[in-house]
């Protein structure tokens, strides 16, 4: 599995500010793929939409326990009369909601016992190309 490990953007300290991480440039990103980045030793995945818009959420799959998101299909679903992107988990084909993470389809299953079938989500900035991730919260264990 390929893990971005954020690395020093150029110019970023100016434009990421206290609670954000620089994690990669927009380019760096393959439209409607995942890709996995560490933050603060937690893996979370990062979807690229084709309209540039870039969201996070937890790297970890509750419905197998394994660090496999970043790898799910991206997808969109209606969702109360409106389309909203998805990912589809690698393994058990689960499909969460990528803006609130919310479990969409648990495919029959059920998680692994204590955890939530919903995802952790993280706020995400594009700043003159660089992708920011809202890190304030991670550590806490707390939904942002
Ligand atoms: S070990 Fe990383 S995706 Fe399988």
């Amino acid at each position: 599995m390929t893990v971005l490990d954020t690395v020093p953007v150029e110019g970023s300290a100016d434009i990421a500010g206290p609670g954000w991480t620089a994690v990669c440039r927009l380019i760096d990103l393959a439209p409607e793929r995942g890709a996995a980045a560490l933050l603060d030793g937690t893996q979370v995945a990062l979807v690229r939409l084709l309209d540039d818009r870039v969201l996070a959420v937890q790297q970890h799959d509750p419905f197998c326990d394994a660090h496999v998101l970043s790898r799910g299909i991206v997808g969109s679903r209606l969702v109360d009369g409106s389309d909203v992107p998805t990912i589809a988990s690698p393994m058990y084909k689960q499909v969460f909601d990528l803006v609130t993470g919310r479990c969409l389809d648990r495919a029959g299953k059920d998680p692994v016992p204590g955890l939530d079938p919903d995802l952790r989500t993280w706020p995400v900035r594009v700043v003159d190309g660089t992708v920011l991730v809202g890190t304030d919260l991670l550590g806490t264990g707390g939904a942002p």
